[in-house]
């Protein structure tokens, strides 16, 4: 069965107020930003910054970075006066994007969402790439993301839609759940569960934000092949860590996988497609 994994911060405490799951060992957020990033992230975060419309001398709040992609593609945008601070929980993921070549006016903080290290009308613009969805109190972070916020402040963010518009990963996501039991992309509420408007309308509103724009967003990923695919899939993402302690099932369920997914191969390579919702909401 999958279980939750703790995050041991700073002091050495364990924390598991929230599923880190994110900074599990295995290489996860090394191989995220090799694999997963270029064919994934960047097309979709490209998508959420046109929505945000971030300006010169803007000071940017990215709040769940990981290993920063949207904080470097947003920098430039807002310099030089502007600043961009990438916020995340996991040391392996803030990892990563220290490492990476930086803008000067970018700054990496390790926070969660709900308990953010900055001053109050400290910021005009809050982004999150699919990271919403892995909050597990979202009113808090909400009214925390509201008074990080200036009095005209906007959030605009991006999560995943339900697996009936993620074929690829619903495909892969039964395949895991057979094998392995329950697994954080098939909870309700985590992974593809956050997407729709039904979902978080209400909670947006309740935390005195305007729903200003909602546009669902499906760009067709591209792989070398399924099985590079998988490959790469299944070695950064949080499925890592649990394949990682059912090894001896490992083959089994990736040719099983391999198999749900072979649809989706065409004479030039892997082509799945993936829909996300992007919101814009003002307070
Ligand atoms: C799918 S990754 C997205 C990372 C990045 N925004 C991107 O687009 O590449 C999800 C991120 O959410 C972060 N996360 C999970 N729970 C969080 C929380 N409570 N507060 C802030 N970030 C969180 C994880 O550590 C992880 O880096």
């Amino acid at each position: 069965m999958f279980e939750v994994y703790a995050y041991a911060d700073g002091d050495g405490e364990v924390r598991v107020k929230q599923p880190a799951y994110w900074t599990v060992a295995h290489g996860v957020a090394v191989n995220y930003q090799t694999y997963v990033v270029p064919a994934v992230i960047r097309p979709f975060a490209k998508r959420l910054l046109e929505a945000a419309e971030p300006r010169p001398g803007n000071r940017v709040l990215d709040v769940a970075c990981g290993t920063g992609e949207l904080s470097r593609m947003v920098a430039p945008t807002v310099q030089p006066e502007g600043s961009v601070t990438g916020v995340d929980p996991s040391i392996e993921m803030l990892g990563v994007a220290r490492a990476l070549p930086t803008p000067g006016n970018v700054t990496w903080i390790e926070a969660y969402a709900d308990d953010l290290p900055l001053a109050d009308g400290s910021i005009d613009l809050v982004v999150i790439h699919q990271g919403m969805q892995f909050f597990p109190d979202k009113p808090k972070a909400l009214q925390e993301i509201r008074r990080v916020l200036v009095p005209e402040g906007t959030l605009a963010f991006s999560s995943w839609r339900s697996h009936e518009y993620n074929p690829v990963n619903r495909a892969t996501a039964s395949v895991i759940e057979k094998f392995f039991g329950r697994f954080p992309d098939v909870t309700p509420g985590v992974g593809f569960g956050f997407g729709e408007e039904d979902v978080f309308g209400p909670l947006l509103e309740q935390a005195g934000f305007r729903l200003e724009s909602l546009q669902p967003v499906r760009i067709e990923i591209e792989y070398p092949s399924a099985d590079e695919y998988l490959t790469r899939q299944w070695s950064a993402t949080p499925s890592a860590g649990v394949l990682a302690e059912h090894e001896e099932l490992r083959d089994e369920a990736f040719a099983a996988a391999l198999k749900e997914i072979e649809r989706f191969s065409t004479q030039d390579g892997f082509r799945g497609p993936m829909e996300t919702m992007i919101v814009v909401a003002r307070l």
